[in-house]
């Protein structure tokens, strides 16, 4: 089973993926947790290039290529394999980031961003996604007490409504796969519902 966590910045992704993390190692199975851009040693690598504020010269395809090559890294040396062997996959983020940042937020074509996508992927598609939904500017407000902003986070609010728009789209044409959930909630009560999700397809 591959499962994919995707919000705005600032949404608690992060949070809820280690926590249900620990319940499927609780319950002993085959999971791992990634993340995108991240989760080898290449990707990792183009993380910190994509989210360094020196780097303002990078031109929207050039950042659209990154994201994609660090997902072509990942599926092959991480993601795949582990499938294939039968275990559970959590990536914080995956392709609908894509779709939203760069195809919603940069204005790049989304049919293309849709296809290179799938050629890094081998065209997989999360078993189920959870979108935790969060107030922008609140989001943006938590993230800041959190550290400096990355090279991301510190474009204008314009941006990330548009992202946020982006989002909206995915869950209107995906809405068995992507499950929206207010992440304003407290987090206990979020992992509560996340829980119950997995118990359903899992059942
Ligand atoms: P995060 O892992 O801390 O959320 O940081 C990843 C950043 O990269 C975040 O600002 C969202 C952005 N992103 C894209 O713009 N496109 C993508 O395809 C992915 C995976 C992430």
């Amino acid at each position: 089973m591959f499962i994919t966590f995707e919000g705005q910045e600032g949404a608690g992704k992060s949070t809820q993926i280690k926590l249900l993390h620990d319940y499927f190692l609780a319950q002993g199975v085959n999971v791992i947790l990634t993340r995108e851009p991240g989760g080898t040693v290449i990707a990792e690598k183009i993380r910190r290039m994509l989210k360094d504020t020196e780097n303002t010269s990078i031109s929207k395809k050039t950042e659209a290529l990154l994201y994609i090559a660090a997902r072509a890294q990942l599926a092959d040396e991480v993601i795949l394999p582990h499938l294939a062997n039968g275990g559970v996959v959590l990536s914080d983020r995956f392709s609908d980031s894509t779709i939203a940042y760069q195809g919603f937020g940069n204005g790049l074509d989304i049919d293309d961003l849709v296809s290179m996508s799938n050629f890094a992927g081998d065209s997989l598609v999360p078993n189920i996604t959870f979108y935790l939904q969060i107030d922008v500017q609140e989001g943006l407000a938590r993230k800041l007490t959190q550290g400096a902003p990355d090279r991301i986070e510190q474009r204008e609010l314009s941006y990330h409504l548009k992202v946020q728009k982006g989002y909206e789209h995915l869950l209107r044409m995906y809405p068995d796969r992507i499950k929206a959930i207010d992440g304003a909630q407290p987090q206990d009560k979020i992992h509560e519902i996340i829980i119950k999700y997995i118990k359903d397809i899992t059942a």
